[in-house]
């Protein structure tokens, strides 16, 4: 298959059959709607929507030997994703890189997508759909990469963005935005204030709200990793996948894509055990699983710099909660002094330069295996889900607030001084 390139959109159309998308199903009440026009949530209980494919008719007729020769973004697995001309800028197939310091433990560096982060993913397939549903004006709070990732994608699909962000983000996200021509506005507040202004705003304005798990795509975009996982350990799925989860969309996006691929004959029933990471000054998941709740609450007073793990209250709980069990999974929290200490830990040693999220997966794996969860022989796939150098300023604040260090003298470009 010839390699599509960025922007060559009839390509995508002359080589990839795409009429799979059969329609979107509530993941709580189970009830149908069509996928031929936007859809946010279902309309009778407030469910999160998946988006359902003809997958028994694929079956044997894609195959994973297709995917060879494929283009190496999310969008080689155009059969299980959205039909529209894809709004890409390369996003995914990040690579998988074997731990130099733990065998069996593989790093997926999510820090390597346009924008930085992972979120480039769910806002490619998002922003995809709306461009093929003639939407022009897309609105989402964010904790700070989601939005970066929307107005990069927006800005090349050519559609408003309208972004909501608490105003303590990383400035690399506030600068990220207005270059991209995004309209920002900073709040006061956490990420769930900034949702609730996109939703009082968004009918009045005409915005679309592609809020974390308030319209289907994003979690199709999210998902690809869970194929990556697949496809990239030999169609093998490993013990344990570690994942920083605020909003959950990674996760239960993955979760999603190994019963899809079940359902194609490429795996079978398996599982890995599936962990959520959280930081410890903002851990709705690990206190609901602790307590075996199948909901989480709105956790007090949430803090940590880890900017996108400050989620107080995650829309999919439900879901995000259902899979840790399922899976055998845990829930683990990190705390911002572990967190920055497993950054640096993962740079020296690894050569990765992680975001904090995505080093807090560098935390809970070495707490799982201190208590056994976890053994030398497992193979667990550690997601950085970002990249550092889109937190220098709060790595910076942190590391003088927190847990000031001592100051070394270094010689940097001829200058010597205490850094
Ligand atoms: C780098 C990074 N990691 C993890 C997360 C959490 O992602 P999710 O909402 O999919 O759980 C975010 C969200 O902003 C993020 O930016
Ligand atoms: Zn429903």
């Amino acid at each position: 298959m010839p390699c599509l390139q960025h922007g060559d959109r009839a390509a995508s159309v002359l080589f990839w059959p795409r009429m799979n998308l059969a329609f979107l199903e509530c993941t709580r009440c189970g009830d149908r709607l069509p996928a031929n026009q936007p859809q946010n949530i279902c309309p009778k209980d407030g469910g999160i929507l998946y988006a359902r494919y003809d997958l028994a008719s694929l079956r044997g007729k894609f195959r994973s030997d297709d995917l060879k020769g494929r283009p190496a973004t999310m969008w080689r697995y155009a059969e299980v994703l959205p039909e529209a001309n894809p709004v890409t800028l390369g996003e995914g197939f990040t690579p998988m890189l074997p731990s130099r310091e733990y065998p069996n433990v593989f790093i997926k560096d999510e820090g390597l997508n346009p924008t930085g982060s992972f979120k480039a993913r769910g806002m490619s397939a998002a922003v995809t759909m709306a461009r093929h549903y003639g939407l022009k004006k897309l609105a989402a709070p964010s904790a700070g990469n989601a939005g970066g990732a929307l107005a990069a994608y927006a800005a090349a699909a050519g559609i408003e963005a309208h972004i909501f962000m608490p105003k303590d983000v990383p400035i690399a996200n506030r600068m990220e935005c207005d270059y991209y021509g995004a309209h920002v506005t900073l709040v006061d507040g956490l990420i769930s204030d900034c949702g609730r202004m996109v939703a009082e705003r968004k009918d009045k304005e005409g915005w679309f709200d592609v809020s974390t798990l308030k319209e289907p795509f994003r979690v199709e975009g999210k998902k690809t990793m869970g194929y990556e996982v697949a496809e990239q350990l030999g169609w093998k799925l490993p013990q344990g996948i570690i994942y920083p989860t605020g909003g959950g969309v990674g996760l239960i996006g993955m979760w999603k894509a190994f019963d899809e691929m079940e359902q194609l004959g490429w795996i079978g029933p398996e599982r890995p055990k599936m962990i959520t990471v959280q930081a410890a000054g903002c851990a709705p998941i690990v206190k609901a699983f602790e307590e075996g709740k199948s909901t989480s609450e709105m956790f007090a007073a949430a803090a940590t710099f880890a900017a996108g793990l400050r989620v107080p209250k995650a829309y999919g709980d439900y879901l995000i909660l259902d899979i840790l069990k399922k899976s055998h999974g845990t829930a683990v929290a990190a705390t911002d002094d572990e967190i920055l200490d497993a950054v640096r830990h993962w740079a020296s040693v690894e050569g990765v330069f992680a975001a904090p999220e995505g080093a807090a997966s560098l935390v809970a794996y070495q707490k799982l295996r201190a208590g056994g969860f976890f053994t030398a022989r497992d193979v667990v796939v550690l997601f950085n889900t970002g990249s550092a150098y889109k937190y220098l300023d709060m790595m910076e604040g942190q590391r003088r607030t927190v847990r000031p260090r001592p100051p070394a003298s270094r010689n940097i470009g001829g200058i010597i001084g205490p850094y």
